[in-house]
């Protein structure tokens, strides 16, 4: 089974093909013309990703020299993700699954980054925990097995993402400043300055915006001061407490119930600090850690085309007319009304897939 994904939700551009399950080929493209305004501009990354995608697409198909009749399937990323970058991948996926006669895959986003061990060639034991960390995202998920989620908790204000680029930004670092950040705060001493670890209601909820103000304040409190004498101190206090509140959900997650494993997604899983302390955690608890190679956390299209690929051979497509959803969730969340991602329900997300797609035929 040949796939081909394509990942356009944010500021990467990415194209990949899957070959039974392996990752044979990828691109991707960082835009970083958003650096100048200080954070992603919507329409900037739509334009962006127009002008990228057709010809990465060609370049992956002849390097694997491949026409695109001989892709079994078509997979994109549909949401959740900036609307009108979105609309640029999955337009672009359609349009070449009705050229070619292929069948479409609309992928979510989450549950690609979840499962980006696998496009490494990795096995995530069931049931695992996942920690999916990004610029829009902060989540603990119990994954039962492909499809099957139940949301432990979130964020309840900013992700951890945001709030290392919102600091970045205070130090005058370029957006995306979380890596940039993390490299300062390696000469930085972490105890220099106490920065806030939230209590929240429930224990595994998240929230980052009283650390975001609080590194705010103490900027305000220091200015006027050499910046060498504190600008890599306040780094690693802040990456020390941001961190910090993530293993402490971590580890009551793995205190409260028993998983098979532990993995770690999205950007910020790119974070040495936070790689490091989960590393302890498991190894406390002896389970087994998956950190996705860094080129695997952030936005990428092997993670999209992988989980085509494994819809495609679990016998799933999408209809034609599947949407670009901005907030696309993991969880079943429009039952009556009521939010059950907040509930921890588990409900496989796919057979609702293969529910909407037969409601649409019948
Ligand atoms: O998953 P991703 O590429 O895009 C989203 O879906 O958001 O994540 C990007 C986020 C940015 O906020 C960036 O600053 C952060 O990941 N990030 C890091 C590191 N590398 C990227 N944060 C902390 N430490 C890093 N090493
Ligand atoms: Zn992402």
């Amino acid at each position: 089974m040949k796939v081909l994904g394509i990942e356009t939700s944010c500021d990467e551009t990415g194209v990949a093909l899957v070959i039974d399950g392996a990752v044979v080929e990828q691109r991707v493209a960082t835009q970083v013309e958003h650096a100048e305004w200080g954070g992603v501009v919507p329409e900037i990354a739509s334009r962006l990703h127009q002008r990228a995608l057709a010809k990465m697409t060609q370049d992956v198909m002849q390097a694997a020299g491949l026409g695109h009749s001989d892709l079994d399937g078509i997979a994109a990323t549909h949401g959740p993700g900036l609307i009108g970058a979105l609309l640029v991948g999955v337009s672009f996926a359609k349009g070449l699954a009705v050229a070619h006669r292929i069948p479409f895959i609309g992928v979510n986003h989450l549950e690609a980054h979840i499962f980006s061990p696998h496009a490494a060639g990795e096995v995530l034991p069931m049931p695992a925990l996942a920690l999916l960390v990004s610029g829009g995202h902060t989540e603990l998920f119990r994954v039962n097995g492909f499809g099957r989620y139940q949301l432990l908790g979130a964020t309840l204000d900013d992700a951890v993402g945001e709030a290392f680029d919102k600091v970045g930004g205070l130090l005058e670092i370029e957006y995306p400043a979380g890596a940039a950040l993390s490299r300062l705060a390696a000469s930085g001493d972490p105890q220099r300055f106490t920065l806030p670890v939230p209590r929240t209601e429930q224990p595994f909820q998240f929230s980052f915006s009283g650390l975001k103000t609080a590194a705010l304040r103490l900027v305000q409190s220091l200015e006027g001061k050499p910046p060498q004498t504190w600008r890599a101190d306040l780094a690693a206090s802040f990456q020390e407490a941001a961190v910090t509140q993530l293993i402490v959900r971590l580890d009551r997650a793995l205190e409260n119930e028993w998983y098979r494993s532990v993995v770690l997604a999205g950007g910020v899983a790119a974070n040495q600090l936070l790689r490091k302390r989960a590393e302890q955690i498991a190894a406390r608890h002896d389970i087994p850690l998956f950190r996705p190679p860094l080129q695997l956390c952030t936005d990428n299209a092997e993670m999209i085309a992988w989980v085509g690929w494994k819809r495609l051979t679990d016998g799933c497509t999408d209809p034609l007319d599947l949407e670009a959803d901005p907030n696309l969730s993991l969880a079943w969340d429009d039952l009556s009304g009521t939010d059950h991602s907040r509930g921890g329900i588990e409900i496989d997300i796919h057979s609702r897939a293969v529910k909407k797609k037969r409601g649409a035929t019948s």
